[in-house]
């Protein structure tokens, strides 16, 4: 690979608290090596329409703190074709970019790996989104302040289930994966965590309905992914009034768990992957993800990370049940 002299930085997909401090941690580090630096806005659309501007060390300045991204951020369908990727890295040609660092999650991933595969651009990803669903790291930028804000809110909903003798259903992010419920969930003490990778039934929910009646419970907290294959916290809630006759009463977190200012741990995170990303570029690395393994930088090819599965911790599903009861 020629000498990297000049890389942009984007980020893609859903917004993740800690994007800003990695963004900041690519663009310092950059300019630490001799890099000319370029930040990308509005992700891949902003590429394709060219929004790229260059970035200083205070560029960044009060940043590192701040949810959200400054760079703001797309889910493009654009890219998602030959054409538009095409034009892409033309932007990138007519700007004599060398390297581009994707701060995402896989759909932004797919993205990189087919502009370096048609196009050859050089390309680092940077695993940034709260669902942590990607092969490769422990940890994905956000989803450490996710689940905190997912448990505070969870342990505030439990003063109420409790004070009011109330089954709830706390709603949190997770299409496909069930990081945040299981997290937050044991983390709350919730009687039941739904997640879409474990499969159960309105029956199951029902015998387990009995048994907290039977042990004394006045009280519980069922928390469910957004993904999970018996519905959403309102089609449930309907579903066990309906076969059981209980009131249960549904709180959606959504988006909140999207924003606010990153904890320690995804402010250290991102400063690491976005420091390491840059050195990977520099030594000739490409079509890879920087991520965090077992207490180290892990270097994954891009295509691993959405065709190998990140399995949920095993012993968790099973304690949570044990320790709620
Ligand atoms: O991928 C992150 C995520 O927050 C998912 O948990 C959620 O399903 C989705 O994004 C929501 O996306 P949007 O903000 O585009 O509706």
């Amino acid at each position: 690979m020629a000498e990297i002299k000049r890389i942009a930085v984007l980020t893609s997909g859903g917004d993740a608290p800690g994007m800003n401090a990695a963004i900041r941690a690519v663009v310092r580090t950059s300019l630490a090596e001799g890099i000319d630096v370029f930040g990308i806005t509005n992700g891949y659309e902003g590429l394709i329409s060219g929004e790229i501007m260059p970035l200083s060390r205070r560029s960044v300045s009060n940043l590192l703190q701040r949810g959200g991204t400054f760079l703001k951020t797309s889910r493009c369908e654009s890219f998602e074709h030959e054409a538009g990727r095409k034009r892409a890295a033309d932007v990138l040609k007519e700007w004599n970019i060398d390297g581009l660092v994707v701060i995402g999650g896989d759909g932004s991933f797919h993205g990189a790996h087919a502009l370096y595969l048609e196009q050859k651009t050089n390309v680092i990803g940077i695993p940034g989104t709260i669902d942590n669903d990607i092969y490769g790291t422990d940890l994905t930028i956000g989803y450490d302040t996710a689940v905190s804000t997912a448990l505070d809110s969870i342990d505030k909903i439990r003063d109420t289930a409790a004070s009011h003798n109330r089954l709830f259903i706390v709603e949190v992010m997770g299409r496909h994966a069930g990081f945040i419920a299981l997290e937050s969930g044991i983390c709350g003490g919730a009687e039941e965590i739904l997640v879409p990778e474990t499969k159960k039934t309105m029956e199951d929910l029902g015998g387990l309905i009995k048994t907290w009646a039977r042990t004394g419970k006045t009280s519980s907290l069922i928390v469910v992914a957004e993904g999970d294959e018996l519905g959403n916290a309102h089609d449930i809630a309907k579903e066990i009034h309906t076969r059981f006759h209980i009131d249960c009463h549904v709180c959606v977190l959504g988006h909140t768990q999207r924003g606010g200012s990153p904890t320690s741990t995804d402010r250290l995170l991102a400063s690491r992957l976005g420091y390491h990303s840059v050195l990977a570029l520099k030594d000739g690395k490409t079509d890879i993800m920087v991520g965090w393994m077992n207490n180290a930088i892990s270097y994954v090819p891009l295509p691993e990370t959405w065709e190998k599965k990140k399995p949920l911790d095993e012993e968790l599903l099973k304690i949570y049940r044990i320790l709620s009861l």
